[in-house]
């Protein structure tokens, strides 16, 4: 049934994991992803998507995944206040393990050959939480809700950190987001840091959580950095840039660029950058 459906409608193998985010370009400021490689082996970009009710393929936001820790480096998404419960259902990207033929968009998890990602069961017991990078509190419309509850944006997290000190640091982003000028948009990149510990043989443990905000206040670029947990496990606040120097050496690259500038001749709606 499910191959006549592939077979009829061609445009279903629209790859949604491949090399670059051509098609989610939205969720990052000034439509520029973060310049920032992580000499890693294998990464994959991401752009998320759902089936909305009248059978449309909506982008909700975008992932670079590394498919060799099998968890997320970071999700990209424009920030909404939250007014939307919670859902439990998890999702997998079909794509990443059954290649560009597989139906992109997320799909209820069961499937067969699993390597290149995170399943449930490898969280099982593992006294780990499934930290969301994308966190539902951020969302404001039901279809970004349920997005975010692909393993693809989320690592293994400390317990007691996810419940505790990034819970309530979600909640400040929420309040200072709040704070931006609706003119414009509040662009969120969360990401991991990882450890060297495994869960399961196979899902990289997060050793920290990052968070990158930029968004125009008073009519100037306004950006936040946040990092943790620290010894005191706490989220500390710091400068985008004071960020970007950290993250460079937990990544081991030379420099990263979370929110690159236009390209020359584009406009920025103010002056003034989040960097
Ligand atoms: C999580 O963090 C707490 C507080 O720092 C620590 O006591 C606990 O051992 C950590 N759990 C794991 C699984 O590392």
């Amino acid at each position: 049934m499910k191959l006549l459906v592939f077979l009829l409608l061609p445009y279903l193998s629209l790859s949604e994991v491949g090399k670059d985010f051509n098609q989610c370009r939205r969720f990052f400021l000034n439509n520029v992803p973060p310049r920032f490689i992580p000499s890693l082996s294998s990464t994959a970009h991401i752009c998320q998507c759902v089936w909305n009710e009248s059978k449309q393929k909506m982008y909700v936001y975008a992932t670079l995944y590394s498919t060799a820790w099998r968890i997320p480096i970071y999700s990209a998404y424009v920030f909404g206040s939250p007014n939307i419960g919670r859902c439990d259902a998890w999702y997998i990207e079909p794509q990443l393990d059954l290649g560009t033929t597989a139906e992109p968009c997320m799909s209820p998890k069961g499937r067969k050959s699993i390597n290149n990602q995170a399943v449930n069961s490898d969280y099982d017991g593992s006294g780990y939480d499934k930290g969301h990078l994308y966190p539902v509190q951020h969302t404001n419309n039901h279809l970004s809700m349920l997005a975010t509850s692909t393993l693809t944006n989320a690592a293994p997290q400390n317990s007691t950190f996810n419940q505790g000190a990034w819970k309530t640091h979600e909640g400040a982003v929420i309040k200072d987001l709040e704070g931006c000028d609706k003119a414009y948009l509040a662009y969120v990149v969360t990401g991991v840091v990882p450890d060297n510990i495994k869960i399961n043989n196979r899902v990289t443990v997060s050793k920290y959580y990052w968070r990158a905000t930029c968004c125009i206040k008073s009519n100037t670029f306004s950006g936040k950095g946040y990092y943790g947990p620290d010894n005191n496990n706490k989220v500390q606040p710091l400068s985008i840039t004071d960020l970007q120097t950290q993250l460079a050496t937990d990544y081991k690259v030379n420099n990263i660029t979370i929110f690159p500038s236009l390209p020359p001749g584009h406009k920025r709606p103010a002056t003034g950058g989040c960097n």
